[in-house]
């Protein structure tokens, strides 16, 4: 196997964006990436491209050809693939490419996630939402994504204590971190009173411990370490890449205070890698709900499994704290456009490990994780990233 780089990111504004299709987001952070990375068009050997449910979102399916066009590469006949994983499919996609550099069947690769999410009205969009969970014993009965991370939340307080408003204080870093991004959807500060005085959504979550509704695409060009030099002297390196599945239904999992698929796949990451959850510099999680990361910090090792919530809460994940945990925003504050969130993930630890995420900069960071979830946890992707 090849060690594998990543020479170039591109990421759109994150947000509802009426003025722009589908094409032009997936178009914009291509551009980006391919840009940043100094290659030419003509020299992308493959592509793979992760979407969730772009068919009932925008009415488009195909992804894999629409990027070939509108990337201009038709002539060139080269493969584009769409990948499916629920919110897992950018991490996902960034596997798929990881693996086709490191077999060697491929050189240059283009990694891309996006989706139009706001084109429908909201019910429609937790309606397509659910169908990642199991639709016929989860969502046929009117469980919701909120609902499901809701019971998880509901079981972490009953066993360990976590409070409301530990949960609260997840969002409120959060939104500190987008107040910081250029590129979050949300970039207002909040505090954990606007928590929770904030409409319930599936108590006990709260609509800010939810993350929102989001268009927006982003991209990441892979290559062989030894060829990367060739374009760029930004280069960062992959030094692990894992995906693990479990049970696609919540109450058909063996426990509700942890995601095992996340637990086993940072296990083998860190052996990957060869490193601890102490060296983790810098990490991307996925916050699709508050009680979502205090799981996530739990489950990868940077805290006793039960003491997430008191570890935020002591300011461990804060942006100054020992492992600053989702400093683009995460999916709280940055925005989830489901299928590109995995990507977007690693656009920031990229940043940061280049040292260019400017007023969010963590000092001298030079490994960061990112940990990306499919669902209530049937599918999770860990990646560790190392600054070259
Ligand atoms: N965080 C912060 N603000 C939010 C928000 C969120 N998650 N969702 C909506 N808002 C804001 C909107 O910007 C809007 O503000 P404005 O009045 O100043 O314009 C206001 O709240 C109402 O927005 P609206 O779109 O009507 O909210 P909604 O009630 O239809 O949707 C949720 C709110 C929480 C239900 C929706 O964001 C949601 O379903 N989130 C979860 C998504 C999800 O499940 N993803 C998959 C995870 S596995």
């Amino acid at each position: 196997m090849r060690e594998v780089a990543i020479i170039g990111i591109g990421m759109t504004e994150f947000g509802e964006l009426w003025n722009k299709s589908f094409r032009e987001l997936v178009a914009e952070a291509g551009i980006q990436a391919i840009l940043d990375a100094g290659i030419e068009g003509e020299e992308i050997d493959a592509m793979y491209i992760g979407g969730m449910s772009t068919g009932r979102f925008v009415g488009q399916e195909h992804v894999g050809s629409l990027a070939v066009e509108v990337a201009g590469l038709e002539d060139l006949h080269i493969p584009a693939t769409r990948v499916e994983a629920a919110c897992a499919s950018g991490g996902v996609a960034m596997h798929q490419g990881y693996l086709a550099v490191a077999s060697g069947m491929y050189d240059i690769v283009v990694v891309g996630g996006a989706e139009k999410m706001t084109d429908v009205v909201g019910r429609e969009a937790t309606h397509i939402l659910a169908s990642a969970a199991d639709r016929e014993w989860e969502a046929f009965f009117g469980v919701t994504f909120p609902g499901l991370y809701a019971l998880m939340a509901r079981y972490h307080m009953h066993k360990y204590g976590t409070t409301q408003e530990q949960l609260a204080m997840v969002a409120v870093k959060n939104h500190y971190n987008g107040s910081l991004n250029p590129k979050a959807q949300f970039k207002r500060k909040i505090t954990v009173e606007d928590v929770l005085k904030s409409p319930l959504v599936a108590e006990p979550l709260h609509l800010l411990d939810c993350s929102p509704i989001t268009d927006g695409a982003a991209a990441a060009i892979l290559a062989p370490l030894d060829l990367a030099k060739k374009y760029t002297d930004k280069i960062v390196k992959i030094k692990a890449s894992v995906q693990a599945c479990d049970t696609l239904s919540l109450h058909s999992r063996k426990r509700f205070d942890s995601l095992p698929a996340a637990v086993h796949a940072a296990k083998k990451a860190y052996e990957m890698a060869g490193i601890k959850p102490k060296d983790v510099d810098v990490a991307e999680v996925h916050d699709c709900f508050t009680i979502a990361e205090i799981i996530a910090i739990e489950d990868l090792g940077f805290v006793e499994k039960g003491q997430g919530g008191k570890a935020t809460e002591e300011g461990l994940t804060s942006l100054d704290g020992e492992i600053p945990v989702n400093t683009s925003g995460g999916l709280k504050a940055k925005g989830h456009p489901v299928g590109a969130t995995g990507v977007a993930q690693i656009n920031e630890l990229v940043l940061q490990l280049r040292g260019e995420a400017g007023k969010r900069q963590v000092k001298d960071a030079e490994i960061g994780l990112a940990h990306n979830v499919g669902g209530s946890g049937g599918t999770c992707v860990v990646h560790i990233l190392e600054a070259v």
